[in-house]
């Protein structure tokens, strides 16, 4: 499949969000990444349900909230009501049946599923969850912050997912956050990844608009 890009606003001027987000759009992003931060799960403080809300007021696109919080049963639903298209949990938050209980609630209520793993995270834990989501985000970075390099060995882990996913049958999409550049982009979708989240490598670009259709140019 085509390459989706996910740009996260994380990076972008938290002073004019609606104008990033919209020449982002423009330059063919399909989906807007929110991170969601707690100063517990992750040692860093984001943004909430509120600018969620009115991102979706605003921006065209649709929101994938990626919660990065320690208690995601508290927060789930604020996100679905602020209008999230998506909802990403961490497999290392809560326990597999609470965790598989919100994502049902999630789809229940029409929107898509992902859950996520740290880099130290096996693999393996995807397992109990492949039956209930649409997406799958592997980490290429330990969550917290932007800007940071992607970890060495993040291509193999990238190709080791894909492998389990098709192993499901290939229906699920597999995102990879963090560390994405135009350098390592085409890297990233030869191992594997259908979605790349790509932060200061977009907003962090002299011209987004221009930045996006780089990384969309990449496949020709
Ligand atoms: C990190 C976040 C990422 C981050 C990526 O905890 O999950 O989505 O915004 O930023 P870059 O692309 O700058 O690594
Ligand atoms: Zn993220």
């Amino acid at each position: 499949m085509s390459l989706i890009l996910a740009p996260s606003l994380l990076a972008a001027d938290a002073a004019h969000f609606g104008e990033a987000a919209a020449a982002a759009r423009r330059g063919g992003a399909a989906m807007l990444h929110l991170d969601i931060m707690d100063g517990h799960f992750v040692p860093n403080l984001s943004f909430g349900p509120h600018v969620a809300a009115c991102l979706n007021k605003t921006v065209n696109l649709p929101l994938d909230v990626h919660l990065m919080v320690e208690q995601p049963s508290r927060f789930v639903e604020p996100f679905c009501d602020a209008g999230a298209a998506s909802v990403n949990l961490h497999v290392e938050t809560e326990s597999t049946p609470a965790l598989l209980s919100l994502l049902r609630g999630v789809h229940e209520r029409g929107l898509r599923t992902a859950v996520t793993l740290k880099p130290g995270t096996a693999l393996e834990r995807l397992e109990p969850f492949l039956e209930h989501v649409d997406m799958v985000l592997i980490m290429t970075v330990e969550p917290g912050y932007g800007g940071q390099a992607m970890l060495p060995g993040s291509l193999g882990r990238i190709a080791a997912a894909r492998a389990l996913l098709d192993a499901h049958g290939g229906r699920i999409l597999l995102q990879i956050d963090g560390g994405v550049t135009l350098e390592n982009a085409a890297d990233c979708r030869r191992a594997g990844a259908d979605i790349l989240v790509a932060g200061s490598s977009v907003f962090g670009a002299p011209d987004i608009e221009e930045r996006v259709r780089q990384f969309l140019a990449l496949e020709g």
